[in-house]
């Protein structure tokens, strides 16, 4: 394995990633036990991070986990993380786990240290072929637990369904439940159908996006026609236009679900007026330090 030297976090301690190592007995190893945050960083300004530590928090607290951190310490964090680097955009990787405990046991250790750990990579954006043509995606029944708004470091239902994606040679996963759209493998989903954007409200089955947030945002403040609410398969498959969005891929156009054109096969009009007013968002943070 080729790990990179960059500078990452562990525990208080600033090293290159490829010599940093946890126990074994890592609750985070041993059981998943644990919850994580990815923030964008445009020009080394992170991208909603008070928005991300608000969400870190929370899953924390889900967990019944203490944030080892105030807001002020994890700003701290992640601005010596950014400042290690050598590339400007950024994608901020923190994660925190219930720490190593013996003798392996499910239930809680009588008493944690928490695993604080974090990394930068360089935040790449989707191609400009991907934005252009856009992406396909393939679907799946939503198989995952009853709290998928945690942030869990347990992915192992989003690990399937991504490389469901892969083996499809496709970009992403969309997931159903009963019918009911959820979300894709690590995104968010959009539908637009007669002009009108729709998309799930915020609920225990699906992650709450910080880019679900700003898209949501930014089409109330440009006046574009929204519902937040329960989407059906029936409407995703016969929606005029379907956007994934994240941190890291931003809005893209799904194209085609399961081979089948989403609309007429290309990225739709508004896809590409809430594209352009993310980008806006995104210089906008670059331009204010
Ligand atoms: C399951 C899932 N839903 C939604 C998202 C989008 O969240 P965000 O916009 O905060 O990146 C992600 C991001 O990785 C995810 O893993």
């Amino acid at each position: 394995m080729d790990v990179p030297t960059l500078t990452a976090y562990l525990n208080g301690r600033y090293a290159p990633l490829g010599a940093l190592q946890v126990s074994v007995l890592d609750r985070g190893f041993l059981f998943g036990d644990g919850v994580y945050e990815m923030i964008p960083v445009y020009a080394r300004q992170p991208f909603r991070l008070a928005e991300h530590l608000r969400r870190l928090d929370r899953s924390l607290a889900a967990i019944a986990l203490a944030n080892p951190h105030s807001d002020a310490e994890w700003t701290n964090i992640v601005a010596q993380l950014v400042a290690a680097q050598p590339f400007d955009d950024q994608s901020i990787y923190l994660q925190v786990t219930r720490g190593p405990a013996y003798p392996r046991s499910h239930a809680f250790p009588a008493t944690v240290t928490p695993t604080v750990f974090a990394f930068a990579d360089p935040l790449t954006p989707p191609a400009r072929e991907a934005v252009e043509q856009g992406v396909t995606a393939v679907s799946i029944p939503d198989i995952r637990w009853g709290r998928c708004d945690v942030k869990a470091i347990s992915l192992l239902a989003n690990v399937l369904a991504k490389q469901a994606a892969v083996a499809a040679g496709a970009a992403e996963t969309v997931m159903f439940r009963d019918g009911w759209l959820t979300e894709g493998a690590a995104s968010n989903l959009f539908v637009v159908k007669d002009g009108v954007i729709t998309t799930p409200a915020p609920s225990t089955r699906m992650l709450t996006g910080i880019t679900y947030d700003v898209m949501i945002e930014l089409a109330r403040a440009h006046g574009l026609p929204l519902q937040i609410r329960d989407v059906s398969e029936v409407e995703v498959r016969n929606a005029d236009e379907l956007w994934l969005t994240s941190s890291s891929k931003e809005i893209l156009a799904i194209v085609a679900l399961d081979g089948n054109p989403v609309g007429n096969g290309v990225p739709g009009p508004i896809y590409l007026t809430m594209y352009t007013h993310y980008q806006e968002a995104a210089q906008a943070r670059r331009n204010t330090p």
